[in-house]
């Protein structure tokens, strides 16, 4: 069996952005899909479908990530293979067109996570083309931090969400998952959330199951999300119950709000948030077509 699901964040999203997230979701999906039916890896799946939410202007990784308060896009991501927990995470980057491939170079290496300038100069090291920030802010990310000025450091409340994940299951019967985002609108410089944080912004083992996280990052850190959300297949819950758990228990323990996609070693998948809105595509080689978020 193969599946892939993508999600384009958790949180409240513009009704204009609606439309153009969902087929944002498509493409991210169908990128993915594409490698799954050719064989490929659910790891180079995953970060094939993120590469592509990471490119798209109106979701919040890559270009297009919101500004922190000092009015750069600085970004975070990780990337987990399910075959032999193998990660590798960036954080805190801000000249990277696609952090989530710099996180699967990190994967590659002797390390599991870099920060700042000491992932960039590693980036450096390995080829990646030094992006300046402005070529990743968007104009709409800008209008927006300037009608905000004076953020200093304090995240804009209850935020538009918009970080970007993928988990998929290969025909070997492996899984991955993989998580991107710019964060929180209006973040303290430096500020680091759950995305690139194994176990809550992601997680994949292919004995239990595959996550990426999307919501208010403190508060995922704070609940381990996406392990809280395993451990619950691990207990013998299904995928639904268990995703469902994990984000009641985010939501009591915390106050936070969140989203995740869940998959399962046999492709059962579940999208599941408790913000107004998550945007999600999911495709499995026995549906005739894929199923969408409202
Ligand atoms: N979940 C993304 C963040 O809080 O950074």
């Amino acid at each position: 069996m193969i599946v892939i699901a993508v999600h384009g964040g958790a949180g409240n999203a513009r009704p204009v952005t609606l439309k153009e997230r969902r087929e944002g979701v498509q493409k991210a999906m169908e990128a993915g899909w594409e490698i799954l039916t050719h064989g490929g890896t659910a790891l180079d799946a995953v970060e094939a479908a993120v590469r592509v939410m990471e490119t798209l202007p109106f979701f919040n990784a890559g270009m297009g990530s919101v500004l922190n308060g000092d009015g750069i896009a600085e970004m975070d991501a990780g990337i987990m293979d399910g075959r032999n927990l193998n990660v590798g995470a960036v954080a805190a980057v801000s000249h990277i067109r696609h952090p989530v491939t710099l996180a699967r170079r990190v994967l590659e290496s002797e390390f599991v996570l870099l920060a700042g300038s000491g992932a960039e100069g590693f980036a450096w090291e390995h080829g990646f083309h030094h992006v300046p920030n402005r070529d990743l802010v968007t104009k709409q990310r800008l209008e927006t931090w300037l009608e905000n000025a004076g953020f200093s450091g304090k995240p804009a409340g209850y935020p538009w969400g918009d970080t970007v994940g993928a988990v998929a299951l290969d025909a070997s019967g492996s899984l991955a998952a993989a998580t991107s985002t710019g964060g929180l609108t209006g973040k303290r410089a430096g500020r680091v959330g759950d995305s690139p944080l194994p176990g809550c912004g992601f997680w994949a083992d292919n004995e239990w199951g595959a996550v990426s996280t999307t919501g208010l990052g403190e508060t995922i850190v704070r609940s381990l999300l996406a392990r809280r959300a395993v451990e619950g297949l691990e207990r013998g819950l299904a995928p639904k119950d268990a995703a469902d758990q994990a984000l009641v228990y985010l939501k009591e323990k915390t106050g936070g709000w969140a989203g995740l996609i869940l998959m399962t070693p046999n492709g059962e998948t579940v999208a599941r948030f408790n913000s107004s809105s998550m945007s999600y595509a999911i495709m499995r080689d026995d549906w005739k077509a894929p199923k969408f978020s409202e």
